[in-house]
């Protein structure tokens, strides 16, 4: 009897177990896990450094002191550097007045600038890294990825940017800009980080190798040359349907009347 009762577990024993266990698991993890800041933090200190006096000029009197965002600008904590590079070098930022919808103009800063300043907001906190060429580049896709880049073009894109990305209004004023001739670095960006209403297509919705195809989607339908005839904007099936139904139809409905007329008088 003794020998038996000595062998039972104690109650508690079941969750002491878990507990060491949860406690292995969670020390296996810390010692594991990648630490995000460290990469790539030695060598770059310095262009941090410039990044973060380019960004106290130039930006923080909308975005705060360290990127925390104010009244005036959205807060930069995690937007990473591709969403830098991207306004950026799209000349979106500096923003000249608040409230209008960022224009595309001539950039102010040069490539090492640009690079100092997504540098710098990279260090506020994780976020999508500037791709590199790889990532945007459309070499060797064949015929059947780039359909393939036209139909997720068509799914996920069109609805703002229209069916040849020829751009369209929105709401409130704000318009979707034309993707005519817009740098590949800058279409994978714009995905990557979502400018005001577009959403954002990360790489786990929208995976690298789908992004490259749409890219190769639009350069292939922008170095179309324009074989003539009346373009009608360029709007897809439904504004081409509606022309041709309403002047098909026009045409149709005036023959018939036409016919019926002379045949009264015939008769
Ligand atoms: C006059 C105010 C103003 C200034 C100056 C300004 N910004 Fe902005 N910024 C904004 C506003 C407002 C938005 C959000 C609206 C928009 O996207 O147009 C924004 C958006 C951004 C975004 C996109 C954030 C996101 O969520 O994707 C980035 C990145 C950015 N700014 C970087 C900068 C940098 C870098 C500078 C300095 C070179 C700068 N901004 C200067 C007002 C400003
Ligand atoms: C809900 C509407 C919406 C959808 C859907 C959308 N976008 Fe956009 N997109 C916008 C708006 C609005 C802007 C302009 C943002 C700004 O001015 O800061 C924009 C900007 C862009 C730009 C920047 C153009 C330039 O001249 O710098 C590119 C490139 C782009 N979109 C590509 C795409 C692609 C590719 C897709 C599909 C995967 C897509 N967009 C889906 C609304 C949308």
């Amino acid at each position: 009897m003794r020998l038996l009762s000595s062998r039972r577990r104690h109650p508690a024993a079941k969750a002491l177990l878990l507990v060491a266990a949860l406690f292995v698991i969670g020390a296996v993890y810390a010692a594991v896990a990648p630490t995000e800041q460290s990469a790539a933090e030695p060598n770059t200190s310095q262009q941090v450094t410039k990044g973060k006096e380019l960004f106290s000029v130039n930006c923080s009197s909308c975005h705060g002191l360290n990127g925390e965002g104010t009244s005036q600008g959205p807060t930069l904590v995690g937007v990473g550097a591709a969403a830098v590079d991207f306004q950026v070098s799209t000349g979106r930022m500096p923003l000249a007045q608040p409230g209008q919808q960022a224009p595309i103009k001539p950039g102010e800063f040069t490539n090492d600038e640009i690079a100092a300043l997504a540098a710098y907001v990279a260090t506020l906190g994780p976020g999508p890294a500037i791709p590199d060429s790889s990532q945007y580049s459309t070499d060797g896709l064949s015929a059947e990825e780039i359909a393939r880049g036209g139909e997720l073009f068509r799914t996920n894109c069109s609805a703002c940017h229209n069916f040849t990305g020829q751009g369209g209004a929105l709401p409130e004023g704000r318009r979707a800009p034309s993707l005519v001739g817009v740098p590949n670095k800058h279409v994978y960006e714009a995905m990557l980080t979502g400018p005001q209403q577009m959403p954002v297509f990360s790489d786990q919705v929208l995976p690298s190798q789908n992004k490259r195809e749409i890219i190769a989607y639009l350069n292939s339908i922008h170095a179309e040359p324009n074989h003539g005839g009346l373009e009608l904007g360029g709007l897809g099936p439904v504004s081409e349907g509606m022309v041709g139904w309403a002047i098909g139809i026009g045409v149709l409905i005036g023959f018939a009347i036409w016919i019926t007329a002379r045949g009264a008088r015939a008769r």
